[in-house]
């Protein structure tokens, strides 16, 4: 049976650094939906060019489309130990359509921590943000710049500034998170799978908390 983690967090959370941190520390996949949406934009595919005139104004993607996505990802070979969420699911919609596609699978939600951050923090750090072109390793040019600036530490490739981190489309996102993926804290939360981790302390301490608590659940669960 896979076990699944679900990162819930607003825009510029960590949820993305921490993903990648926790997948490798777990040994697990790391599913992020806003990274497969920009893998579909740079090959041009259909699915691309539709996401990327939601993703420019800050708002979601239709969720039909987002779950059938996450649906094919989720059903490749190397989710079937379980997989770290990020970024989805993020309507109630898609969360119910997420525990329909983890019973076909005979997977289940483990763990939901929240990755907890006040809007102006969020602000600084997409502000700063650098992502890489190739995988989209993140960077921040003061709380965790690259060893060479414009260049990724992990595969070399070029470091760019994402065009949805412009201050109005991140204020759009922000309240799109407030509005549309809040109310998944208290889904989860009666589900009794929400742990609130503060997202404020420095990248190894928040990996510690969340390794922590992720560790916790799954022994309890199993
Ligand atoms: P997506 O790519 O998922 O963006 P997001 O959720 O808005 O999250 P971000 O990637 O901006 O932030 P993050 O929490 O991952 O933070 P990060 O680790 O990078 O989605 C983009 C768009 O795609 C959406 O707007 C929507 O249009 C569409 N989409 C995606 N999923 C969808 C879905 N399920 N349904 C519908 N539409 C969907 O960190 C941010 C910065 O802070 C970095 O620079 C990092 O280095 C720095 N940092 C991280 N942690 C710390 C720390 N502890 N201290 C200091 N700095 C830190």
């Amino acid at each position: 049976m896979g076990d699944f983690i679900v990162l819930l967090g607003p825009p510029g959370a960590g949820k993305g650094t921490q993903a990648q941190r926790l997948a490798q520390s777990l040994g697990m996949a790391h599913i992020s939906s806003g990274d497969l949406f920009r893998e579909h934009l740079k090959a041009q595919t259909e699915l691309g060019k539709l996401a990327q005139s939601y993703m420019n104004r800050g708002e979601l993607v239709p969720d039909d489309v987002t779950i059938a996505m996450v649906r094919e990802r989720v059903g490749r070979p190397d989710c079937a130990r379980g997989a770290i969420l990020d970024g989805f699911p993020r309507t109630p919609a898609q969360a119910a359509a997420l525990d329909e596609m983890l019973a076909e699978l005979s997977g289940r939600v483990v763990s939901v921590p929240l990755i907890q951050v006040p809007a102006e923090v969020l602000i600084e750090r997409l502000g700063g943000r650098w992502t890489c072109r190739a995988q989209g390793h993140v960077y921040h040019a003061k709380y965790n710049p690259p060893r060479v600036p414009g260049v990724c530490d992990i595969d070399g490739s070029e470091l760019y500034q994402r065009e949805d981190d412009l201050p109005a489309t991140v204020a759009r996102r922000i309240q799109v998170y407030l509005e549309q993926t809040a109310p998944l804290v208290d889904y989860y939360r009666q589900k009794g799978l929400l742990v609130e981790i503060d997202g404020t302390q420095p990248i190894e301490e928040v990996s510690a908390r969340l390794l922590e608590a992720v560790e916790k659940a799954r022994k309890a669960q199993s």
